[in-house]
């Protein structure tokens, strides 16, 4: 028998019970992703921490494998990376077999309540099994205190100018970047971002890869950050930097930082090391620490974003980070018979009927410059965004949408994105539509919103108003079903 808990996401990853944050050790290796999480296997709110383990082919369909980490002598295991030691630098396998080396940050509460500040250190661990069975590394930690409250969430990544293995870390204001030969002895490089980018809270989980600029032989990297509180909408969020990597320090001519998601919901994002075909794909925890341990769900509480593929392209003059589905999303989406041809009258409003509910994309081209969109249930919960393109910016409420009263951060006012750089013209418009989420993706992931949200029942109905001056015509409105995962 299937039944479905209240609120549990069908197409998105969730542990199957328990607490659950970031996503950790994010590695292809062998066919298999690895997805590791940060856990707390005893209860449905934030403890000591360990990382949970879920294998997958395609990223969209999971299998829970035991445990990976727990708590020791050294502490909670916090956030952090594997890579896999193909050169067997650190000598735990051979070329042969090579060990899966994860680097996490050990945090440990018995110092912590001691009252002193170097109770972040950074611990290894390997694995000759890929990931079933791990042994920590005796000579932990590998990377001790420099005297930084905060000093954590290390992403390990092979130095490809170096011929090394680098770390970033964060230290509560900026990133630190580290270097090593041999996963076990580190060396700090350079510092990076204490007069750049947002500060409204300290600095977590750091990622850092070359990209192509799209369409041109342009490699430019990409620096990833999350920040908590700080973010735009409030909470927590995850910014970016565009710049250049000696193979020791980043550097960036971009005057202002930027965010990868607009949302309130898409935090401690990072990508997969070792992915096939040099793609990006990017995975963040559906939350916000501002209300993350009152959300009403029972069995479990934490879910992650769908897995994201990113790009580098040029708008105007300017380069952007775009993030959008990952091509495998498009298996797990059914075919559905498209809506006829859309027409609606300037102040005017159309009532769609959506089949699939809250298990499912919605997709179509947008041509008019303002229009709003409601999602109604029968229980009169409703959602709304507004594109509006005149103005440059996405206007989000969900105060309305269902369950909000959990935390009164979870929705104090309306969220707002500006749209600076949207381009004139038809532009894409998708929506993934699952039980207690909504993500907005605009142009191709230009633009995108991750949100939460708890309504009482499916959404039933989507309402279009077209508040533009001329006619709006959808041509393509498709709503597909999403086939669940869980
Ligand atoms: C980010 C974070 C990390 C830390 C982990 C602890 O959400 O605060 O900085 O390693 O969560 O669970």
């Amino acid at each position: 028998g299937y039944f479905i808990e209240p609120y549990r996401a069908q197409y998105h990853f969730s542990p199957e019970e328990n607490w659950m944050n970031d996503p950790n050790g994010l590695v292809y290796k062998d066919s298999l992703y690895h997805l590791f999480y940060q856990y707390y296997p005893d209860s449905t709110v934030w403890g000591p921490m360990h990382w949970g383990h879920a294998v997958s082919e395609d990223m969209m369909k999971w299998k829970h494998k035991p445990v990976a980490l727990s708590p020791d002598k050294n502490g909670y295991v916090f956030s952090g990376s594997v890579v896999v030691d193909h050169k067997n630098t650190a000598g735990f396998g051979t070329t042969d077999n090579p060990a899966m080396v994860a680097v996490f940050t050990y945090h440990n509460m018995i110092r912590e309540n001691a009252g002193t500040n170097d109770y972040e250190t950074q611990g290894i661990a390997y694995s000759l099994d890929n990931g079933d069975s791990w042994t920590k590394y005796e000579g932990n930690p590998v990377v001790k205190n420099p005297g930084s409250k905060d000093f954590r969430d290390p992403k390990v990544f092979w130095n490809k100018i170096t011929e090394s293995w680098t770390m970033l870390l964060v230290a509560g204001d900026h990133v630190q970047i580290w270097n090593s030969l041999n996963l076990k002895e580190w060396e700090k490089g350079s510092e990076f971002g204490k007069n750049q980018g947002a500060h409204g809270g300290i600095w977590e989980c750091p990622d850092m890869f070359p990209m192509k600029i799209e369409g041109t032989d342009e490699v430019k990297w990409v620096l990833l950050v999350s920040v908590s509180p700080g973010a735009p909408n409030g909470g927590s969020g995850t910014q970016y930097f565009i710049g250049d990597f000696d193979g020791i320090t980043f550097t960036t001519d971009q005057v202002e930082h930027k965010w990868v998601d607009l949302g309130r919901d898409n935090y401690a994002g990072v990508t997969y090391n070792d992915a096939p075909n040099d793609e990006r794909v990017f995975m963040g925890w559906m939350s916000n620490w501002e209300y993350a341990q009152d959300t009403p769900t029972e069995a479990w509480r934490g879910t992650m974003t769908v897995p994201r593929k990113l790009t580098l392209r040029k708008v105007g003059n300017e380069v952007a980070l775009f993030n959008y589905p990952i091509r495998n999303f498009e298996k797990q989406v059914a075919l559905a018979y498209p809506e006829s041809i859309i027409e609606i009258l300037p102040t005017r409003k159309r009532i769609l009927p959506l089949k699939y509910g809250n298990q499912s994309k919605i997709q179509f081209t947008l041509s008019v410059p303002n229009t709003q969109m409601y999602f109604r249930n029968k229980n009169g919960d409703s959602l709304s965004v507004a594109i509006e393109r005149d103005k440059k910016r996405v206007i989000f409420d969900r105060r309305k949408s269902g369950k909000v009263d959990f935390n009164e951060n979870f929705s104090p006012g309306i969220q707002q994105m500006k749209i600076p750089n949207i381009p004139e013209g038809p532009i894409e418009v998708v929506m993934l539509l699952d039980h207690s989420s909504l993500e907005l993706f605009i142009n191709g992931g230009q633009y995108v919103m991750t949100n939460q949200i708890f309504p009482s029942e499916f959404f039933r109905a989507l309402t279009i108003v077209n508040n533009s001056k001329e006619k709006l015509k959808i041509e393509d409105f498709t709503e597909h079903k999403v086939e669940r995962v869980w």
